[in-house]
């Protein structure tokens, strides 16, 4: 389409339209549309191993203990706690919505779904398997290896399979129609004049200039701490531990800031558990701005009318052990 084209198909558009419905595409931030399931059973076995804890060495960490999906997909605390109670590193971020990211984890160093799902069955600090035992134990159980055989074509369970799987249901865990996507849809009412007025102050400040599209986050990364320095004992340097270029220090993934208000505590080190709070921090280091409390209160009050509807799906029935299955370690040898 040429642009006279465009212009003429736009103006024959909207005058179909009431004026209204224009206001989703003039907007930094999109609404989010609902999850487009392909493969259904793919995405059946997926939640499965979402929430088998068996892919962990000590048969109780599953991806649903930090990645709650009835908490927002976090874990609600400041940093995780992996195998044997060891504190992690680094806060949890929501899995909702993930697909939407740029590249996943706080310095991005997993392109994608996909190749995030195999690290923490793997990592020593967190699930703590290795891909060997975790498909091992797969194997083992015979309801497994019929679907994977169903889906794969094959009953080998590769930790390909496995995270192919993960990567489907993740795919599904996104939250539409949340009252401020009802507001960008035309709906007038769904937002309070408190809350369009914060969103109207969000924009004007600039917090949109990193905050945008339809995860409101997750398109680039920033400096944490671009006007003034950010505070803090963790020891994370963000983007820098991946290109190992000094420039990149402190530069992390900017966060989404839909369901943000369920995705407690703030920040990679999960330092600030008021939202409130964090706003001010974001305010004063990113933008050097000092909000007065009417002005915090308006942007806080916009920023929980981004709570959009939580995955809604039957809470998966895992296939019992056999026999063959290697036996959980749950605590550490005496
Ligand atoms: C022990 C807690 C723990 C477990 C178990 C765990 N995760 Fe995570 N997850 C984290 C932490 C902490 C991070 C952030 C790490 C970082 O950025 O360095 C993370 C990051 C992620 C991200 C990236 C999100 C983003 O915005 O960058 C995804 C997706 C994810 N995990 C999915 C999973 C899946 C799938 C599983 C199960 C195979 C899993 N996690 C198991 C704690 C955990
Ligand atoms: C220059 C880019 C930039 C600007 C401008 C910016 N942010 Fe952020 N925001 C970030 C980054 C990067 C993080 C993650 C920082 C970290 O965890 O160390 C973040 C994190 C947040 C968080 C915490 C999210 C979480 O899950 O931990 C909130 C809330 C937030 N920003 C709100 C705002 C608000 C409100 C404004 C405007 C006042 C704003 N931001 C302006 C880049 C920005």
């Amino acid at each position: 389409m040429n642009l006279t084209q465009s212009l003429v198909t736009g103006v024959l558009f909207s005058l179909c339209l009431p004026a209204w419905a224009d206001r989703a595409t003039d907007e930094p931030i999109t609404p989010i549309s609902p999850a487009q399931v392909s493969n259904p059973e793919l995405v059946e076995l997926g939640k499965q191993l979402y929430f088998d804890p068996r892919l962990s060495r000590s048969g109780f960490i599953s991806c649903n203990s930090c990645h709650n999906l009835s908490m927002g997909g976090t874990d609600n605390l400041p940093t995780s706690i992996g195998d044997h109670w060891q504190q992690g590193p680094i806060n949890s971020p929501t899995v909702l919505n993930a697909s939407m990211n740029l590249a996943q984890f706080w310095d991005g160093r997993a392109a994608d779904l996909k190749a995030q799902a195999g690290g923490p069955i793997e990592n020593p600090k967190e699930m703590a398997s290795n891909h060997t035992l975790a498909v091992e134990v797969l194997r083992s159980i015979p309801e497994y290896r019929a679907s994977f055989k169903a889906r794969f074509g094959n009953e080998a369970i590769t930790i390909d399979q496995v995270t192919t799987a993960i990567a489907a249901f993740e795919e599904t865990l996104v939250t539409p129609n949340a009252r401020f996507d009802q507001w960008l849809k035309g709906d007038d009412d769904a937002l309070t004049e408190q809350e369009q007025s914060g969103y109207a102050l969000f924009k004007e400040i600039g917090c949109t200039a990193c905050h945008y599209g339809p995860a409101i986050g997750g398109k680039s990364f920033q400096k944490m701490g671009l006007i003034e320095a950010y505070q803090t004992n963790n020891p994370a340097q963000g983007r820098a531990g991946v290109t190992g270029k000094d420039a990149d220090r402190f530069m992390f993934k900017v966060p989404t800031l839909r369901n943000i208000a369920l995705t407690y505590p703030y920040f990679h080190d999960g330092a600030y558990w008021n939202l409130s709070e964090a706003v001010d921090v974001m305010a004063r280091l990113q933008l050097g701005r000092q909000l007065n409390d009417d002005e915090n209160a308006r942007i806080v009050a916009f920023l929980k009318t981004l709570t959009g509807q939580q995955p809604d799906f039957k809470l998966p029935i895992l296939p019992p052990s056999t026999p063959e299955t290697p036996r959980p370690e749950p605590f550490p040898e005496n």
